[in-house]
């Protein structure tokens, strides 16, 4: 049996590979989506990757997750520097929790700078592009192994 992971994805990331390219770079969520399953099963781990625009329906799934995942691996968008409901999501989440920014988050605005999800997060990774989803996934299995 293979180990469940969750992929969160927060607002606008279903606009990856249009919205700000130079930012984020050309791969859509949907390529994003389809390496992770490759990887995943290298690693033993079952993916499911989600986005929501709506920060309830993330609420949701974190609650979800506690009882249908081992981890999560969560880029919560502009979420990130906002929501103290989706830290609380995850504060009840037991098992492992990575954030991931594609961008190099630290080097932008200062409202960008602050995260509530840090607070919960057992690593963060910003800037290593998509790329990043691949060895957030390779990270978490370590941590679950
Ligand atoms: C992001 C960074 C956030 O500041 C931004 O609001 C996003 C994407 C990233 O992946 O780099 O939507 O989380």
């Amino acid at each position: 049996m293979s180990t469940p992971v969750l992929i969160l994805n927060g607002p606008n990331l279903n606009l990856l590979g249009q919205r700000e390219p130079e930012t984020y770079g050309r791969e859509t969520l949907q390529d994003v989506a389809a390496r992770c399953a490759g990887v995943a099963e290298d690693l033993g781990l079952s993916v499911e990757l989600r986005q929501s625009n709506h920060e309830g329906q993330l609420i949701d799934w974190i609650q979800e997750a506690r009882t249908e995942a081992a981890g999560i691996i969560i880029n919560p968008g502009a979420y990130t520097h906002t929501s103290i409901a989706i830290l609380d999501a995850l504060n009840a989440y037991e098992g492992p929790v990575i954030e991931l920014h594609i961008s190099q988050v630290h080097r932008r605005e200062s409202f960008r700078h602050q995260s509530y999800v840090s607070r919960r997060a057992d690593a963060v990774m910003a800037g290593v592009g998509v790329h990043g989803y691949d060895l957030a996934l390779r990270h978490i299995a370590t941590l679950l192994a």
